[in-house]
């Protein structure tokens, strides 16, 4: 079929046949097919939708309209296992997730984004460590796999090729939030990385990229079901995202919670209870354990034994970063020049936080982009953020907020203070573990 013939078809309602999809996303990937082509057929798939078999095909092209990684040749003595985040603010999950399933026995060969609109990027975080380089040769990124069991690099130019212009294309056509194109896009990336299973964060809550808990449900269901029937099994977990997860958000400062974390400091933490339960999942979908009781165990002899935190160290070693971060991480990570406590105008109890707009007060301090080729300051951020449900006063304040100057300090206090609602009414947290595909 022409381009014009298969977006005519898309139009009215047609659905389209596995091949003639193949076709379209491997002109995509050629440079065959224009951007308006690419943009008028991705209004065609917003509008229409797309049934799952056609999802399926999208995912398969996407995936296979680049390199597909090859683990073979390496003989990897475990499951080569990955998860992917629908992402959010303070969700720092890969950074303690990825060591610790690799000291558990798994390979995980972690591909990162940067931070999109108001959620942070693993990437972005990992950068704050002095000579981290997330972009090895294909043949380092292997062997550092090998040897560490766990390697968070950036996405390289050969990946998805076609994902990189379409998604491109769907930024500036209002055709971002479609399920079928979502499904494909973060797919097609992930199963490019020659996977054995995925398990999938969807996040629910203010801090979401989907706009409703209904969304993101449905998300959540594709994304576990296209993936398995696109031969890598996959469980996705509906997780909540209505405020930080863990009590800060930023770079450096996510980074040196990361730390707290792997040494054993908070394992009740809300953050720690979700990467355990991803953890667990990923143990038991790469076989390396044959209940839900062995992964626990062995996730907690990990954890207190150090080797979790032990190859967290190796990683950043072999990628660039100081061989002592671990033990003096407080001489590399930089700090802001203004470091001070926001307390709330009048004492209260947390109620509801607006996550989106702390997100995206990180986002104005610096810590992420208006632009995409804007420099971000990893040094800014909040910590100590309080939760739903603890009570703030001049004692306790809602958050520290860390930036590079007083104004950028007052005018974050500002937003801060308006993302949280006070009350005088106990208030629970929402469940975090809400569903699993
Ligand atoms: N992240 C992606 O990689 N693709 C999408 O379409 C949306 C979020």
């Amino acid at each position: 079929l022409l381009p014009q013939e298969l977006i005519r078809l898309k139009r009215d309602g047609v659905s389209l046949p596995a091949r003639e999809i193949q076709a379209f996303v491997q002109g995509i990937a050629d440079d065959r097919i224009s951007d308006a082509q690419i943009g008028a057929f991705s209004m065609a798939v917003f509008l229409n939708g797309m049934n799952h078999e056609e999802i399926v095909a999208l995912t398969t092209a996407t995936r296979d309209s680049g390199q597909v990684m090859q683990w073979d040749a390496l003989n990897l003595p475990g499951p080569i296992i990955d998860k992917h985040s629908t992402g959010g603010v303070g969700d720092l999950v890969s950074l303690v997730l990825g060591p610790w399933v690799a000291a558990c026995g798994a390979f995980v060969p972690m591909i990162s984004g940067r931070g999109l609109g108001h959620t942070g990027g693993t990437l972005d975080k990992l950068e704050s460590i002095p000579g981290y380089n997330p972009y090895p040769t294909p043949a380092r990124f292997g062997e550092v796999v090998k040897t560490t069991g766990v390697a968070i690099i950036g996405q390289t130019g050969n990946l998805a090729p076609a994902d990189k212009r379409l998604y491109g294309v769907r930024d500036v056509t209002a055709t971002v939030e479609s399920i079928p194109l979502i499904t494909a896009s973060i797919l097609g990336k992930k199963l490019a990385s020659g996977l054995d299973a995925l398990v999938m964060d969807v996040k629910v809550g203010s801090g979401a990229f989907m706009p409703t808990p209904e969304k993101s449900r449905e998300l959540a269901k594709s994304i576990a079901t296209v993936a398995t029937q696109a031969g890598t099994p996959t469980t996705a977990l509906l997780t909540d995202m209505s405020q930080p997860l863990a009590p800060c958000a930023g770079n450096a400062v996510e980074i040196n919670e990361t730390l707290a974390l792997l040494r054993g400091e908070r394992p009740h933490s809300r953050v720690m209870q979700i990467t355990r339960e991803l953890a667990v999942e990923m143990l038991m979908a790469g076989k390396l354990v044959a209940n839900r009781e062995e992964a626990l165990t062995k996730l907690e002899k990990t954890l207190t034994s150090g080797a979790a935190a032990e190859a967290f160290a190796r990683m950043v070693r072999e990628l660039g970063g100081p061989a002592d971060f671990m033990e003096h991480s407080d001489s590399y990570l930089a700090t802001a020049p203004v470091i001070q406590a926001i307390y709330p105008e009048q004492s209260g109890i947390i109620q509801r936080i607006d996550n989106r707009a702390v997100g995206m007060s990180v986002v104005e301090l610096g810590g992420g982009r208006l632009r995409n080729d804007a420099r971000i300051d990893h040094r800014v951020g909040f910590s100590e953020i309080a939760e739903v449900g603890e009570r703030v006063d001049n004692q306790r304040p809602l958050a520290v907020v860390h930036a590079c100057s007083e104004d950028a300090a007052a005018q974050a206090t500002g937003q801060l203070r308006a993302a949280v609602t006070l009350g005088e009414a106990a208030a629970t947290a929402e469940t975090l573990l809400q569903d699993t595909f």
